[in-house]
């Protein structure tokens, strides 16, 4: 009764507290409300909105209207690691092909590269209490491998089913975390995360990677089903950070409500560990990977 997910007022200098390790540790996550301010929240919003408004859809529409081409679709996702690219929601466009809400609405996300490619989002994700917490979690040297932002648009946000993120970011061993960053206020109303507490000490249900054709297959490892009724929500006021372990199950519901839920993701590894060249998310050798430090 009244269960909730481990939430505590970020530290100052952004490294996590005996307590809040102890509570990442026992859930595979921790809330950590004003972790940065409204205000850098209202930049980075700005700055994609910018970013969406210089983003012709006639340039993806194509891989859109020919989704059943899945390789096609795959081909624009799968070369996304490197750069800005982005992505529709499959409720995006009517019978006509034309979009049934304003382009930013219609958005599902943008990935992977924003952090290494525009200047705000880099100053967004490298700050000393990212790096501070990044270090206090244990990390001895963190690549940020991908960013995202969830656009989560009124009425016709998708819901992401309960998955794993090491799946997708995956590593010998797994040092997959996720840094989620609400931008605007993420209620249970309009689609926030819930997360299965302590369910990061069970097993990586499947692996994601391209077979030797290039084609991406998702392998079942360990066929138990995730216990739903165990998950809760994350809601998280406009600024709140959210630090996952990558094996802590999580989904979120549609958006059916009348608010956008934006938020940022990074996703960091550690490059000690082994990167698999059949990891879908690849980068060219012209973006090498970086840390926390500005
Ligand atoms: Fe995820």
């Amino acid at each position: 009764m009244n269960a909730s997910l481990p939430e505590f007022t970020a530290p100052e200098n952004g490294e996590l507290s005996a307590d809040m390790l102890a509570a990442f540790d026992e859930a595979g996550v921790v809330v950590l409300r004003d972790f940065v301010s409204v205000e850098a929240c209202h930049a980075l919003r700005q700055r994609m909105l910018e970013l969406v408004d210089d983003f012709d859809p006639a340039e993806v529409r194509s891989a859109f209207s020919t989704k059943t081409d899945e390789h096609q679709a795959d081909d624009y996702f799968v070369s996304s690691g490197d750069k800005i690219r982005f992505f529709f929601e499959s409720g995006a466009f009517d019978e006509e092909g034309n979009l049934v809400q304003s382009k930013v609405d219609s958005l599902n996300k943008a990935g992977h590269a924003m952090h290494d490619i525009d200047a705000v989002f880099d100053r967004f994700s490298r700050t000393p209490e990212l790096a501070g917490a990044a270090k206090s979690i244990g990390f001895e040297e963190p690549a940020i491998i991908q960013s995202m932002y969830i656009f989560k648009p009124p009425r016709i946000g998708g819901e992401v089913l309960c998955h794993q993120d090491s799946t997708y970011i995956y590593t010998e061993p797994e040092s997959c975390v996720g840094f989620w960053f609400a931008l605007e206020d993420a209620t249970v109303e309009n689609g926030c995360m819930h997360f299965i507490p302590g369910a990061h000490k069970e097993p990586l249900r499947k692996r994601n990677y391209r077979d030797a054709d290039g084609r991406i297959v998702n392998e079942i490892v360990d066929a138990t089903p995730f216990d739903l009724d165990q998950a809760l929500p994350a809601a998280a006021p406009a600024g709140t950070l959210v630090i996952f372990d990558g094996r802590a199950p999580h989904y979120s519901a549609p958006n059916t409500s009348d608010r956008s839920r934006h938020a940022y993701t990074l996703h960091a590894i550690d490059q000690a560990c082994d990167y698999p060249a059949s990891n879908w998310l690849q980068r060219s050798e012209s973006l090498p990977l970086r840390g926390f430090e500005s």
